[in-house]
């Protein structure tokens, strides 16, 4: 309890660093600023921007090192749910039980907020932290994360209507799910001044947390009511999107995402700083 607790107090602190961040409402064309905001404001869970926080807390480091760089990871992750949403990829209404941001703003303005968010993260991220060359190992891994994604995104577009078979699907997830949220770890322990040991085991945590956590999502789309999720559920079946139950069934989806949880929760053994709050993001 104590772990959520004070997970919604940093989950805080993110909202307003981002809000602070982004770029303001005082700029021309304002349009454009309102779409970026209103997609990066909205009320998600900050899931990666969490991780990014405590993967520096566990090796020693402070939110201070790492806020920022959670905000950029923000920004990449709230530009990449602008695109999928658009009705050349995924065509969904609802987000964060909100309307999309095309819905809203118009397909145009969309694609160019997802093009400013974009871009913004990187120069977040790249004055992220006093120490330079921290914060620049930690940009390079935000852009390795960013390409795999777009590769995911793609392949998953490609691949609607495909037999399902696990190998593939598999690579869509490392991809365009696994790829950030692993990244989100990565970065948090190097701004925090993790060694490279540390670094590389809180990777893998990211990793398979965020395998587990792409699953949860195939799953929920399949169990879950647009009304609780805030976003369209039934939709993957119809567009024939190639996903965990659909190639092994719900039962055996969340084995697979239980597996990948606790790989990840062996991951955190021999770490210097306080991991509690690492293994509750895992099991939630
Ligand atoms: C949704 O991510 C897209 C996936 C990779 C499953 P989140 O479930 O983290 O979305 P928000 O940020 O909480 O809305
Ligand atoms: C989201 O994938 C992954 C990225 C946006 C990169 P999905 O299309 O499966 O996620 P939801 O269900 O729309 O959030
Ligand atoms: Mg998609
Ligand atoms: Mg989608």
């Amino acid at each position: 309890m104590e772990g959520f607790l004070e997970a919604a107090f940093l989950k805080e602190r993110i909202e307003a660093r981002l809000g602070e961040l982004l770029p303001s409402l005082d700029q021309e064309p304002r349009r454009l600023y309102e779409s970026v905001r209103y997609s990066a404001l909205a009320p998600g869970k900050k899931a990666r921007a969490l991780l990014c926080l405590a993967s520096a807390h566990a090796v020693g480091g402070e939110t201070s090192d790492a806020l920022d760089a959670a905000c950029a990871i923000e920004m990449v992750h709230a530009f990449s749910l602008i695109h999928d949403d658009l009705p050349a990829i995924d065509n969904d209404d609802l987000r964060r039980g909100r309307p999309t941001n095309h819905k809203l703003y118009g397909e145009a303005v969309a694609i160019l907020a997802g093009d400013a968010l974009f871009a913004e993260a990187f120069r977040v991220a790249l004055r992220s932290h006093a120490d330079r060359s921290r914060a620049a190992r930690a940009t390079l891994v935000l852009a390795d994360a960013s390409a795999a994604l777009v590769n995911g995104e793609v392949l998953d577009i490609l691949s609607e209507g495909h037999e399902p078979e696990l190998p593939l699907v598999q690579v869509i997830h490392e991809r365009k799910t696994a790829a950030l949220i692993g990244a989100s770890c990565e970065m948090g322990a190097i701004l925090g001044g993790g060694s490279d040991e540390e670094i590389r085991s809180l990777r893998g945590y990211g990793e398979h947390v965020g395998i587990a956590f792409q699953i949860a999502d195939d799953i929920l789309n399949v169990t879950a009511t647009p009304e609780t999720l805030g976003k369209a559920t039934g939709s993957d079946a119809e567009r024939g999107k190639l996903t965990y139950p659909a190639v092994m069934g719900i039962e055996k989806a969340r084995a697979e995402a239980a597996r990948h949880r606790d790989e990840a929760l062996a991951c955190l053994t021999g770490l210097p700083g306080p991991t509690e709050p690492l293994v509750q993001l895992a099991r939630f």
